[in-house]
């Protein structure tokens, strides 16, 4: 009998690998709930024959309700993502991250649903600048999508602690690799670097590009995903999912331009507002409770992503 999971913001760039890798096992069937707000058709088309989709928003609760019924487990991916969108609409950003979440945990909680998964963010640590960062350390947002990501990690705490549901929040490092969307003034910098240098156009360094990401491999994070959905003792906690690597920002373009093999033009634009300076992760914690472990380096996933977005982009 197959495990019945749901994944909220499944049409996503995380969401889509998420399934691919579930189906993959055989042991799960998979419900998207997603409003295709910054997800895409495309990305879930060739799963359509296997999954079942609602199309709707995580704060309408009568489609939540929809959505979680009959669920053993939930994947929470559904969120807006990008610090910059946050500065820019703070409201909207804690009603769907915050809110959202609390409109999901609430409606799984009263369908009985026994767990569920959240997608948390390396951003919480914020201007805390102890190195690696880890989960014990005190989470200081500098930004209003990392306050939204800590208020619902609360909420999976106090699910765990109150109602006694299976939760755990995930801390996704700086996640790269096919089918992250490039095409947002909101998009992560590897999709921008990789598709202005495929296509000869500038690539912009915010700030002196001297700050530095765990640029995480979304394999890495699918593993951390799927192994949480059968692992012992989920209490709310959060725990750290990333590469153990750190690189600057101008690391990451000497990578692409190294790989790609031609130089690229660079356009220096100030720092952004809310922009973390530095960010590594110890995975210690991830591997004690969930087994996980990074399979995909680095440059090993900046090669397999550039690949897939020459294919993809230039044909
Ligand atoms: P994404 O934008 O590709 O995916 C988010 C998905 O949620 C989209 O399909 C979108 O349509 C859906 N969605 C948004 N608002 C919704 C709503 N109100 N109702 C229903 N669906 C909604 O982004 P992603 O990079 O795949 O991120 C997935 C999750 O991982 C998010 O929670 C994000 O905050 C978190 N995260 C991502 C990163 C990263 O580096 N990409 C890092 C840390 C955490
Ligand atoms: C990213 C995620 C966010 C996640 C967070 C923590 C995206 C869109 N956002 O935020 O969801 O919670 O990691 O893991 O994936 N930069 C440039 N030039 C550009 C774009 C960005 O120099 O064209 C710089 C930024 O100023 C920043 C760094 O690159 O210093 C990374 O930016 P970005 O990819 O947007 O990620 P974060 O803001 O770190």
């Amino acid at each position: 009998m197959r495990k019945k999971v749901l994944v909220t913001g499944g049409a996503g760039f995380i969401g889509s690998h998420t399934i691919e890798g579930l189906l993959s096992t055989g042991h799960y069937s998979v419900r998207v709930l997603d409003n295709f707000s910054t997800g895409h058709r495309e990305n879930i088309r060739h799963l359509m024959g296997n999954i079942e989709l609602v199309e709707g928003d995580i704060r309408d609760m009568e489609t939540v309700e929809e959505a979680v019924a009959d669920m053993d487990s939930i994947i929470h991916l559904a969120a807006l993502p990008s610090v910059p969108r946050s500065v820019k609409a703070p409201l909207t950003s804690n009603d769907v991250n915050a809110s959202g979440t609390l409109k999901v945990l609430s409606a799984a909680h009263r369908a009985g649903v026994k767990r569920l998964i959240l997608a948390s963010s390396s951003s919480i640590y914020g201007a805390n600048m102890a190195q690696p960062k880890t989960e014990d350390m005190l989470p200081a947002p500098v930004s209003p999508y990392a306050a939204s990501k800590l208020a619902a990690e609360q909420y999976v705490g106090v699910f765990a602690r109150t109602y006694k549901m299976n939760t755990l929040s995930i801390r996704y490092f700086n996640v790269f690799g096919p089918r992250q969307d490039p095409n947002s003034q909101y998009s992560g910098v590897v999709a921008k670097f990789m598709t202005s240098a495929l296509a000869g156009e500038p690539c912009t360094i915010f700030g002196d590009g001297t700050q530095s990401r765990d640029f995480t491999y979304v394999g890495n994070v699918v593993s951390a995903n799927i192994a949480a959905l059968e692992a012992t003792g989920l209490h709310g906690q959060p725990v750290n999912v990333a590469c153990g690597e750190r690189h600057t920002v101008i690391e990451l373009l000497d990578t692409i331009t190294a790989a790609l093999g031609s130089p690229v033009q660079v356009i220096r634009a100030p720092g952004r507002t809310a922009d973390v300076l530095h960010s590594l992760a110890d995975c210690t914690l991830a591997a004690e409770v969930l087994g996980y472990r990074p399979t995909v380096a680095f440059a090993e996933g900046v090669r397999q992503t550039l690949e897939w977005y020459k294919t993809t982009y230039t044909g």
